[in-house]
């Protein structure tokens, strides 16, 4: 058969384990110096020091990568984005840099609204299209895994829309998709004032068809001040787990309102944004294996205090980073931008902000036992970095060091490709 072997490697850094790390684990990151990886169809064979793994390769019929000078990391997983929609709002981010709040631009008609307005009128090609530009780009940066919503329809047939365009990309692009239903992303126009009645919709009309159907693994809510209430999202995450699908939340981001609390007691998967998570918040979340999906480029591009990453690790949680590449509070995929915020902000080390990016990141959607480390068994999702040292990943700070991407044991971005 034939195999992959990635030799000279000044260095492997990979976080180890198929399970969210919390706490000070998150910080274990396994350094091997001279270290190769073996690849067979796809998955990871054998990883070590390169004297140890050469000998017990048959080179016959095997593509061999030097790497020396380089580094290689788990391919990234952003288990956090909105990357399919219509339209943009480059002219709602003015407003803000000029002091309008978020908040206020949604409650006049704006925001999520306005992007639901572009993306219903946008065709399937055309979404199609948009999305896999993005996604080519994000790929380049070392994203091997990505995460998508919908919520930009928050009408029956918008919603299919945006989730048959992820799954059609999932099936033709080199980056693996993981589908989440956003119909609770805000109420939309028709329902106005009538946010119980839009939920009770969603349960009878909508949630069938995508479980039906398997568009979506997860069901997602926007549980904030003035969208969605802890009643009406405990109400709607209940359904769709009884329905089979896993959960995510968006949470405490610009209010306290227990979203943080509400993850734990529904065992989601992750409690999102997390920026105004309160005390007791944390504590549930260290109690459980929620992973705390932190999102630094939204808090950056709304000016907001960034979610207390420190605290959030320091009392245990499990945290992952992610883009929350969207078309209104955060219009940014970019995975040194998080890296640089998640350090030099955030106070969280490199060995941290790289777990959180690759394993954790995994755990927030479910697959931490498949990919986001290097390891034997898991999938040879990885990239190979310019330098000799993981700690370049910030302190090439802002920019793009990824040399070649490797998904699923095949070259699809760099000079071997
Ligand atoms: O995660 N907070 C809610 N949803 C998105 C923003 C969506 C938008 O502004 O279009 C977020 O930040
Ligand atoms: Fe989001």
């Amino acid at each position: 058969m034939a195999g992959l072997l990635i030799k000279n490697l000044s260095q492997i850094a990979t976080p180890i384990g198929s399970k969210l790390l919390k706490g000070k684990d998150m910080n274990n990151i396994e350094i091997i110096e001279n270290g190769a990886i073996y690849v067979e169809a796809g998955i990871i064979k054998m990883v070590g020091k390169t004297y140890e793994i050469l000998p017990k390769v048959n080179l016959e019929n095997c593509e061999v990568i030097d790497g020396s000078g380089k580094t290689a990391v788990p391919g990234f997983v952003d288990s956090h984005t909105h990357f399919v929609f219509g339209g943009y709002r480059a002219d709602e981010f003015v407003k803000r840099l000029k002091g309008v709040p978020y908040m206020e631009i949604m409650k006049a008609g704006g925001g999520i609204q306005n992007s639901v307005n572009s993306t219903r009128k946008a065709s399937f090609k055309e979404l199609y299209d948009t999305g896999k530009e993005r996604l080519d780009e994000i790929l380049k940066q070392g994203v091997t895994t990505i995460e998508g919503k919908s919520g930009y329809g928050l009408d029956k047939d918008c919603e299919l829309k945006q989730l048959r365009v992820m799954k059609e990309l999932e099936s033709k692009h080199n980056m693996d998709i993981v589908t989440t239903f956003l119909g609770a992303h805000a109420v939309p126009s028709e329902y106005k004032n009538r946010a119980d009645e839009y939920i009770d919709y969603i349960i009878s009309e909508v949630l069938p068809v995508i479980v039906e159907e398997e568009l979506s693994e997860f069901c997602d809510i926007f549980c904030e001040e003035g969208v969605f209430t802890i009643e009406q999202s405990r109400k709607l995450l209940n359904e769709a787990k009884k329905m089979g699908l896993s959960l995510k939340i968006h949470a405490d981001e610009i209010v306290t309102l227990g979203g943080g609390e509400l993850a734990v007691e529904l065992d989601a998967v992750s409690a999102d944004h997390l920026l105004m998570v309160s005390d007791k918040g944390i504590k549930d979340l260290a109690s459980s294996n929620v992973a705390a999906t932190l999102l630094p480029s939204t808090a950056f591009c709304l000016n907001k205090p960034f979610a207390p990453a420190r605290k959030i690790i320091d009392e245990g949680c499990g945290v992952a980073l992610a883009s929350d590449l969207n078309p209104g509070s955060c219009f940014s995929s970019s995975i040194p931008l998080m890296f640089a915020l998640a350090t030099i902000y955030m106070k969280m080390t490199v060995g941290e902000a790289l777990t959180a990016l690759t394993l954790n990141g995994a755990a927030a959607v479910n697959r931490a036992d498949k990919i986001g480390s290097i390891e034997k068994g898991k999938k040879a999702d990885i990239n190979l970095l310019k330098y000799d040292d993981y700690q370049f990943l910030v302190y090439s700070t802002g920019t793009q060091i990824i040399d070649t991407v490797i998904k699923d044991g095949k070259v699809v971005y760099g000079k071997n490709n």
